[in-house]
């Protein structure tokens, strides 16, 4: 099988799950546990903590373990509600459904202003002082996007919002730039980073938002007190080494990692230009993920190619994982994409254990699923 969608997910690294297993077993106990059982988690815990934070250079106290990136969004954006009135948040048009839908469950109590993006899908961040709020800002853009890949300038927009002198939170989605380009926390200027394991290699089901502020935070869950308060809920101990190994693997290859990638990717690019007349690649102008590049075909439908690829043993997406069901992407729209090119596009986003003789048996399978359309 060739898979071509390691944004949607990545298999497990066997160092992760070699990681993972004693915690299954032996190692039971509650980490919250005042005896050598619990104790052994608990320094188990920690190190994890230490581990995803060094992958983002921030301090071990700062992450907050959760269910995942969806669940990071929901507390980033949910949590931060704590001045409802004459508040507001900013979000772009390209965000993953867990931060646009958790901002609009929430649109009674305070205002949601989207920020647009040009026909490449970067951000626009250039918010006019008079349309902030007084008591306090949320601004939430993601790092980089799932579909077309694309890296936002988030230190700009950092250092743009602070001559703003206005009380500002900010908040980035790092689900997809983690493990994939350099991230640190400081540089970058953010309060909030969203962060799941499942794609860099780890196991689902366990992600961290890392707070710089924790106590300016309001959490989800509320009960034991675990997570600094933030998080109640006996932890996935498990997972969260799981997601330990995964992310002290991916600190180690980053830059390895990201070349091969990418040379795979732009092998990918010139095949698909010299051999698909009338492609057309998006947001081919800017920088973006080194694994992704999301391309359309006039005249074809994106869940055709991929249902058809599927038969042949390789898995594409024709978007975000989140949005099947024959709509097209909001982020393409967003961009300006004519609705018809939007429905015809395809995203492959490469991993690890891709080759350049997959992409070859790609670009066959591709050719002749056109060829008899
Ligand atoms: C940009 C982005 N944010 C958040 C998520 C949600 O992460 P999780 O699957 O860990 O809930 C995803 C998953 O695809 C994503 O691509």
């Amino acid at each position: 099988m060739i898979y071509f969608d390691h944004n949607a997910t990545s298999p497990m690294d066997l160092r992760v799950l070699e990681a993972m297993q004693p915690f299954m077993t032996s190692f039971y106990g509650n980490p919250s546990s005042l005896y050598r059982l619990g104790r052994v988690v608990r320094s188990a815990l920690d190190t994890a903590r230490c581990q995803v934070a060094a992958l983002v250079g921030a301090q071990p106290s700062e992450v907050i373990f959760t269910s995942g990136g969806t669940e990071a969004n929901n507390l980033a954006i949910k949590g931060s509600l704590v001045h409802p009135a004459s508040s507001k948040i900013f979000i772009s048009k390209i965000e993953h459904p867990s931060v646009l839908e958790a901002a609009l469950s929430i649109k009674d109590a305070l205002a949601i202003e989207y920020l647009n993006v040009d026909h490449q899908g970067v951000v626009d961040f250039k918010v006019a002082p008079s349309r902030l709020a007084t008591r306090g800002n949320l601004v939430s853009v993601m790092m980089a996007n799932n579909e077309t890949g694309v890296i936002q300038p988030i230190a700009q927009l950092a250092e743009y919002f602070k001559t703003l002198h206005a009380p500002i939170t900010l908040h980035t989605d790092a689900v997809q730039a983690l493990g994939k380009i350099p991230i640190d926390i400081k540089t970058l200027s953010v309060d909030m980073l969203s962060l799941s394991s499942h794609k860099i290699y780890g196991p689902k089901g366990v992600g961290a938002l890392v707070v710089r502020q924790p106590d300016a935070l309001t959490p989800l869950l509320i009960g034991g007190g675990q997570e600094y308060g933030l998080r109640a809920g006996t932890e996935n101990v498990p997972a969260i080494i799981g997601f330990g190994k995964a992310a002290e693997i991916a600190q180690v290859s980053l830059m390895a990692r990201s070349e091969s990638l990418r040379q795979l990717r732009n092998y990918l690019e010139k095949q698909l230009r010299e051999q698909i007349p009338g492609v057309t690649i998006f947001s081919e102008r800017v920088e973006r993920l080194p694994n992704t590049v999301q391309f359309a075909m006039p005249a074809m439908d994106g869940e055709m190619i991929l249902m058809q690829l599927d038969k042949k043993g390789c898995a594409v997406s024709s978007g975000s994982a989140c949005a099947s069901g024959g709509e097209a992407s909001h982020v393409l729209l967003a961009m300006g994409v004519d609705a018809a090119l939007a429905k015809s596009a395809v995203r492959v986003s490469l991993g690890e254990m891709n080759t350049k003789a997959e992409i070859d048996q790609f670009m066959q399978l591709l050719k002749s699923i056109i060829n008899n359309a």
